[in-house]
């Protein structure tokens, strides 16, 4: 009876243990696969919307979600846009070259850790203030983008910062401490 009992039950158990395995294999997908807080996928289409994009590197950035969109990265546990990659990867070619206005909407994704603009012709800018905003950046390159003006104090507050590059913004670097 007892033999009986257990032959019976362990194909069962392992079935179910199997199941709750698939299970939880299909949670952790969908979370990976999670579609992108939905401000943050409004603030890098404000950001794209004044853009232009002749070799179409944005083609991707009208799916659902943003996180497998090009350039993008969401970190795996909070979801939230962490990195965002958009150097040009033609070594700075124009014909690869994204231009056009930096909306800055690109200051309302707060949890950026990483951010690479370097070797795009955007229209000149002063190195605006709310760039201090994005407290949590750890990389930080803007090297050949057309950014230019003094470099405001508030940067200081950036203080997760490791690397900065802002080599050839047509930066005047007075305030430079
Ligand atoms: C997850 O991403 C894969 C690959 O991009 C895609 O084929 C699949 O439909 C996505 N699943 C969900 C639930 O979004
Ligand atoms: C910044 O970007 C430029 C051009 O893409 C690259 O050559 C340089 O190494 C980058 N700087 C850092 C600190 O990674
Ligand atoms: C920078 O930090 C100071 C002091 O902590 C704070 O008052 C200020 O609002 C911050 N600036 C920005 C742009 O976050
Ligand atoms: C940079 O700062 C200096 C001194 O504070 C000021 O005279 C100059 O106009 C500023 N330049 C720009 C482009 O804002």
């Amino acid at each position: 009876m007892a033999a009986y009992f257990c032959t019976s039950l362990v194909p069962t158990l392992l079935r179910a243990l199997f199941v709750i395995q698939a299970l939880e294999l299909g949670q952790t997908r969908a979370l990976t696969n999670a579609s992108c807080i939905g401000a943050e996928r409004e603030a890098l289409l404000k950001f794209k919307q004044d853009l232009t994009d002749p070799s179409g590197r944005l083609q991707s950035w009208t799916r659902e979600g943003c996180c497998r969109w090009e350039g993008v990265e969401c970190d795996e546990k909070t979801g939230h846009v962490s990195k965002l990659d958009l150097r040009n990867p033609c070594d700075g070619l124009v014909e690869c070259s994204l231009g056009g206005n930096r909306h800055p909407a690109l200051y309302e994704l707060k949890h950026l850790k990483y951010l690479d603009l370097s070797f795009n012709t955007f229209t000149p800018q002063k190195i605006p203030e709310s760039l201090a905003s994005l407290r949590k950046l750890e990389y930080l390159n803007l090297s050949w983008t057309s950014f230019y003006g003094n470099i405001s104090n508030q940067l200081g507050n950036l203080s997760s910062l490791q690397y900065l590059d802002l080599s050839l913004t047509l930066m005047k670097s007075e305030n430079l401490r």
